[in-house]
């Protein structure tokens, strides 16, 4: 063994979810006096953060897994951790597969890390995947940007869409407190962060499992109220919030983000499908008629605002002619961004054993048929752009010319223009937009904007 500190490698797959995650238990493992080393081959402890989301995520864990395995054999105190959602899904299993692991946690886990790598540390081989109440975030995050910041509202997802694993690895709802949300927004307006994203797999679950109802029978905490709560954390000036689900969707909520200034005007809510019969098939709970009224409310109140989504072609007995009132639906809303997937079957979901899946071919090419017209109309939307004046927050430079800085608009197109990363990360930017792109912008700064933080 060296006398030299002792290193960390953290590899993360998925969501935003397990993105923060990685950042919590990053900052545990600091705690415990190890140091981050960006190369997995330096590192005493390598830690993958893994996604099951699709059958692609999964295999890509393997691959990275079996050459670290390799290296253990010539170095046996290196300590091999899986965590997320394959650990979660995987458990016993994964340690068959793969005996040199020492730690297999599910996310429920996160930060329970300490404790499991004690155990590891005393010559353990450990699997926590059971079932636990989440217990507060106490640990500090080593985060990744010094500017932008998510916190975890609601874990888990109590809904049951028919082709998705996240119920099956993520757990049962547990909502955060008001207050626990509050205080950790407070901490990073404190350390100069400036935008904020609540995170939650169905964030407009947000409440429903914390006790007290309001007077007219509802649950007295929401999502909508816990953006009045936090609103006005100083030194936070932008709020954004992800995902949506329209099935629970209110006009409450799109009232709350047209009257607080810092709530982004930017909306993430997938759809899945265009077509009534495929929605039912997937267990969503809405209608593409309900998705529209949604999108249309939205647009009388906050016109401008951005509409990104999810959606997944190729579900199982899926004719062309649904896959068809997907494209429809896309045209007719007019998306900024959409992230799309051809149907996966994921094991231990209802769909994955339903006869008639469709074969890869027909997926791959609605695949391409989505994409190409998501391209089109992006780069049809990204034009209301061209020559406006908007808020861009610096993040970071432009990776591929070094002379720019790269941020986003309220509404979340990532902009370029050109500056000193130095002089203003993390500053909010008036930028004239002077070119535009399906997914992009380039302008002119013209003003940074001086936040006087009370
Ligand atoms: N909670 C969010 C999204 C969760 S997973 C929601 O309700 O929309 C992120 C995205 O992955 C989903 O929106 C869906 O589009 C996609 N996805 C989930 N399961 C999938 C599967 N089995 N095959 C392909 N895509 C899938
Ligand atoms: Fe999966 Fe549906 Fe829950 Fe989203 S709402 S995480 S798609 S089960
Ligand atoms: Fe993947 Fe788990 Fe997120 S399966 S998408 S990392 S919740």
């Amino acid at each position: 063994m060296t006398t030299s500190r002792r290193h960390y490698h953290i590899t993360t797959f998925g969501c935003q979810m397990n993105k923060a995650d990685s950042e919590r238990m990053a900052g545990i493992l600091e705690d415990m006096g190890f140091e981050w080393s960006e190369d997995p081959n330096q590192a005493d402890v390598i830690l993958y953060n893994t996604c099951t989301i699709r059958d692609n995520a999964e295999q890509k864990v393997y691959s990275y897994l079996g050459r670290q395995a390799k290296r253990k054999h010539e170095q046996p105190d290196l300590t091999l951790i899986v965590a997320g959602c394959v650990a979660q899904q995987e458990g016993e299993t994964l340690l068959r597969r793969v005996p040199e692991l020492d730690l297999v946690m599910g996310p429920q886990h996160a930060n329970r890390l300490k404790d499991l790598l004690q155990q590891v540390f005393d010559g353990n081989q450990v699997v926590a995947t059971e079932p636990i109440h989440i217990i507060e975030d106490i640990t500090k995050p080593r985060r990744d940007s010094k500017v932008t910041a998510w916190v975890n509202v609601i874990y888990g997802c109590n809904e049951r869409c028919t082709y998705c694993v996240v119920p099956n690895v993520r757990g049962v709802e547990q909502s955060r407190t008001p207050e626990a949300i509050r205080a950790e927004m407070e901490e990073l307006g404190r350390q100069g962060y400036k935008e904020v994203t609540l995170l939650g797999q169905n964030i407009d679950a947000y409440g429903r499992d914390l006790p007290g109802v309001t007077p007219e029978g509802r649950h007295q905490h929401t999502l909508t109220d816990l953006l009045y709560y936090v609103h006005d954390v100083p030194g936070v000036e932008r709020i954004r919030f992800a995902t949506s689900h329209p099935r629970y969707f209110t006009e409450r909520l799109i009232r709350a983000c047209a009257e607080l200034p810092k709530v982004c005007e930017h909306f993430h809510i997938p759809f899945q499908s265009g077509d009534n019969e495929v929605l039912k098939r997937m267990a969503r709970g809405y209608t593409h008629e309900k998705y529209r009224r949604i999108i249309n409310t939205i647009r009388k109140y906050v016109p401008d605002a951005a509409i990104s989504a999810d959606a997944i072609v190729g579900f199982p007995t899926e004719t062309e002619e649904q896959f068809e009132n997907t494209l429809k639906l896309v045209a007719d809303i007019g998306f900024d961004q959409l992230n799309t997937a051809a149907y996966s079957p994921r094991p231990g979901t209802p769909a994955a054993v339903w006869e008639n899946q469709l074969s890869e071919e027909v997926k791959s090419d609605r695949l391409q048929r989505l994409n190409h017209l998501v391209a089109t109309i992006a780069a049809e939307r990204s034009q209301r752009y061209m020559g406006r004046l908007e808020e861009v927050l610096v993040e970071d430079q432009n990776p591929k010319d070094k002379t720019q800085v790269m941020g986003r608009t309220r509404t979340n197109r990532l902009t370029f223009f050109t500056g000193d990363i130095n002089e203003l990360k993390g500053k909010l930017v008036k930028v004239r937009i002077s070119e535009v792109r399906a997914f992009s912008l380039t302008g002119e700064p013209v003003e940074v904007r001086e936040v006087v933080s009370v």
